[in-house]
């Protein structure tokens, strides 16, 4: 059985896909199988690895036109296509019963090939967050180290909060990844503080820091590793991914 976990904050560019991505190929090279999710419209992760457009993406699989076809980036990491057409989504599925566990159904039959599915959320607490949060076992937060950080988390803490009440007992927020820190900043040690305060141990010891390569790699179509191994941002997704395996081992053994 695999961990689904969601990435998610509706705040933009704060480092939900690079994340997805290179905490994917992290838990790859630390011999995980792992699916990845791309459920946002703008299709950030599908672009960043390169993939061309599919027959089948989550936008065909969430109409009930076809099942997950995962498309496979390298050994043992796959990826779940999206399309801009997606957006329509939220729209025509309106009327649909269960339309908060249709992706969760689609999951259910390949969950076992997987030890870990990560769910790239679109940065919206819309019907397709809805979707990865019925879904999950976990929420993780990603949450960049500037000014208005914290700014509608409790809006965030809310909606999971009542998914949790409603449609999903099991749902938990995993943990909070600080991004893009730069130690030499005063304001990015005070929010990191901050952040800590809130959440206490739910935040990841690993932080990962403003590193350009992780700009850099999408353009190159591949994730931080194939990228440049040796960056920060290798460093710090390969730590990352190595206390997610541990805090969620712990969990699930
Ligand atoms: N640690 C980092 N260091 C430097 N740049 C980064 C880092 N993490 C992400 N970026 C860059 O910041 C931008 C936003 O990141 P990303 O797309 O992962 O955020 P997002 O939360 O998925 O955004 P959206 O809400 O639009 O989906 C991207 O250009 C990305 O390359
Ligand atoms: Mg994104």
């Amino acid at each position: 059985m695999s961990v689904v976990i969601s990435l998610l904050n509706h705040k933009g560019g704060v480092g939900k896909t690079t994340s997805a991505i290179n905490i994917g190929a992290g838990l790859v090279k630390h011999g995980k199988r792992v699916l990845l999710i791309d459920l946002d419209p703008q299709a950030n992760l599908t672009l960043s690895l390169g993939i061309p457009r599919q027959k089948s993406t989550i936008y065909e699989a969430m109409r009930g036109e076809s099942e997950l076809e995962p498309f496979e980036v390298q050994e043992n990491l796959e990826v779940v296509t999206s399309v801009l057409d997606l957006s329509g989504a939220e729209m025509e599925l309106i009327n649909e019963a269960g339309r908060e566990f249709i992706l969760r159904e689609l999951i259910d039959p390949i969950s076992h090939d997987y030890d870990y599915i990560i769910i790239d959320c679109p940065p919206s607490l819309g019907l397709l967050t809805l979707n990865a949060l019925t879904s999950s076992r976990y929420v993780y937060i990603p949450l960049q180290t500037q000014f208005l950080a914290m700014q509608g988390l409790a809006k965030l803490k809310q909606v999971i909060d009542k998914v949790r009440f409603r449609l999903n007992k099991k749902l938990e927020i995993g943990g909070v990844i600080a991004t893009m820190y730069d130690h030499r900043k005063v304001l990015n040690r005070d929010v990191v503080e901050t952040i800590r305060k809130y959440f206490g141990d739910k935040v990841f010891k690993t932080m990962i820091r403003d590193n350009v390569a992780l700009a850099e790699a999408p353009a190159k179509h591949v994730d931080i590793f194939s990228y440049n191994g040796s960056s920060n941002g290798a460093k710090d997704y390969l730590a990352l991914a190595q206390e997610i395996i541990l805090r969620t081992e712990e969990v699930e053994v």
